[in-house]
């Protein structure tokens, strides 16, 4: 193996490439290619395997495999290169673990086989119910493959069977201050709640994946991103009980682009907001994607008496079809029946919504923004929406439009949405929004 690295290297130094897989087993090897080619840094790609089943994992997705695949994780993540492989055919039962970096170069974990969580919600330990498969400080990782990460999570959602272990459910896949991740190919289903988090994490890609959970399945988000930047979502197929995509605060250079949405509740910012907070938002960008058979389209939602900022937002090219709220900006969420309104609000400034066409079953647009401070810098243009039923269903609502600032652009269907923005805006809402453009 060695002399054929070193004899490949000769041929290939020219075009300063070396690309040498080697197939091992356990810890036994390390590659070569470092020490042989130091000097060509990064040109030089080696990867290593990791067979979770060389760490004697069990595979019969009951015997708790949790060890084996923190150990094969540990492992690749000693070298360069290092890859975790999760082999097709088999399933692997894991509790809730934690795979550590940084790591000595890039990692990836290839999922062909399925990862199971526990599905008792006794067998998962009490002290750590925040996620399953935690992620921390790992940069520069890849998750990829054709398997599947199935968080189990029936019992979890059934209010009966959870109420008595905790308000706290578990997230399936979660990344903590990680850089330079991607996550591609692999299905993601039936989490406990949230299905794939991203915190305090930026340089992010995910391509081509699935998220699958019931549309009655409570709080189970498909992607969530907190104080999380330079995230590009795409090519990806969402359909939970809840958001299909939520954006919170501390987000910045989101971009989504051809996302199927549904069913759920649509693609979301915030709630913002909550308990006075700060809240700041910026540079969102989702674009031709598709969302259907969801309570929500394209929405922003923050709590009253919050602070801060959610500025440049742009919904563009989105499909919907049989949704019941496709265009919303509530500055008035609450989750309770009735929450009282507070002096304060997160300030929302430059928001477009362009190009939404579809179908709707409750109502077309609704744009409650805060008594306070306006919705400033609104963007309606070609939007084309009509009822999904019968025309004149008797749960149809007229459009809400209250407190919003900005300029229309036809067509607008319909065409009520004309003089849903008041033009033009004061000297007040500049002096406020500037204010909150400061704090974040
Ligand atoms: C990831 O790897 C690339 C290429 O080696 C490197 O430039 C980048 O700094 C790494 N990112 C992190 C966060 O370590
Ligand atoms: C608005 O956000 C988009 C990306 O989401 C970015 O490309 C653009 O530069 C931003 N515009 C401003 C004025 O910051
Ligand atoms: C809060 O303000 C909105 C808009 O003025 C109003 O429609 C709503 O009834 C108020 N809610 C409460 C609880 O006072």
């Amino acid at each position: 193996m060695k002399h054929l690295c070193v004899f490949i290297s000769h041929l290939l130094v020219v075009f300063n490439l070396c690309t040498m897989i080697t197939f091992v087993e356990g810890r036994k090897f390390h590659s070569n290619c470092k020490k042989h080619h130091k000097g060509y840094g990064d040109s030089c790609t080696s990867t290593t395997n990791y067979n979770i089943m060389s760490f004697g994992a069990k595979a019969n997705g009951i015997s708790d495999d949790s060890k084996k695949l923190v150990a094969a994780w540990k492992a690749a993540c000693k070298v360069r290169g290092g890859v975790v492989l999760i082999p097709s055919g088999h399933k692997f039962m894991i509790k809730p673990v934690t795979l550590q970096g940084p790591c000595m170069g890039h990692v990836t974990l290839q999922i062909d086989g399925t990862l199971l969580a526990p599905s008792k919600i006794g067998s998962w330990s009490k002290s750590n119910l925040y996620q399953w498969v935690n992620f921390k400080w790992a940069n520069n990782l890849t998750i990829q493959g054709s398997g599947t990460v199935d968080g189990q999570g029936y019992n979890w959602w059934n209010p009966i069977k959870s109420k008595h272990i905790s308000d706290i459910k578990p997230t399936a896949m979660r990344f903590y201050a990680s850089e330079d991740v991607t996550v591609r190919d692999i299905t993601i289903k039936d989490s406990p709640q949230v299905h794939l988090k991203f915190d305090n994490s930026r340089g992010i890609i995910v391509n081509n994946i699935n998220i699958l959970a019931p549309g009655n399945s409570p709080n189970t988000d498909g992607i969530h991103l907190q104080n999380s930047r330079d995230v590009e979502i795409m090519h990806s197929n969402i359909g939970t009980g809840d958001d299909c995509v939520s954006i919170q605060t501390g987000c910045s250079n989101v971009h989504i682009h051809h996302i199927t949405c549904g069913p759920g509740h649509g693609i979301s910012l915030g709630g913002l907001g909550k308990d006075k907070s700060i809240a700041c938002v910026s540079d969102i960008l989702v674009e031709n994607s598709n969302i259907q058979n969801t309570l929500y389209g394209a929405r922003i939602k923050t709590w009253q008496g919050g602070i801060g900022l959610v500025k440049n937002v742009t919904f563009s090219n989105i499909q919907v079809e049989n949704v019941n709220f496709p265009i919303v900006i509530n500055q008035y969420y609450c989750d309770k029946s009735l929450c009282q309104n507070q002096t304060g609000s997160v300030a929302i400034k430059g928001v477009k919504f362009d190009r939404i066409i579809g179908t709707y079953s409750t109502q077309p647009i609704h744009l409650a923004c805060s008594n306070d401070i306006p919705c400033t810098d609104i963007d309606l243009s070609d939007i084309q929406l009509k009822p999904s039923g019968p025309l004149g269903g008797s749960q149809l609502q007229h459009d809400l439009c209250w407190n919003s600032y900005g300029n229309t652009k036809g067509p607008l269907v319909p065409s009520s949405i004309n003089y849903c923005l008041k033009k033009g805006r004061d000297g007040s809402v500049n002096q406020i929004t500037s204010s909150s453009n400061e704090l974040c």
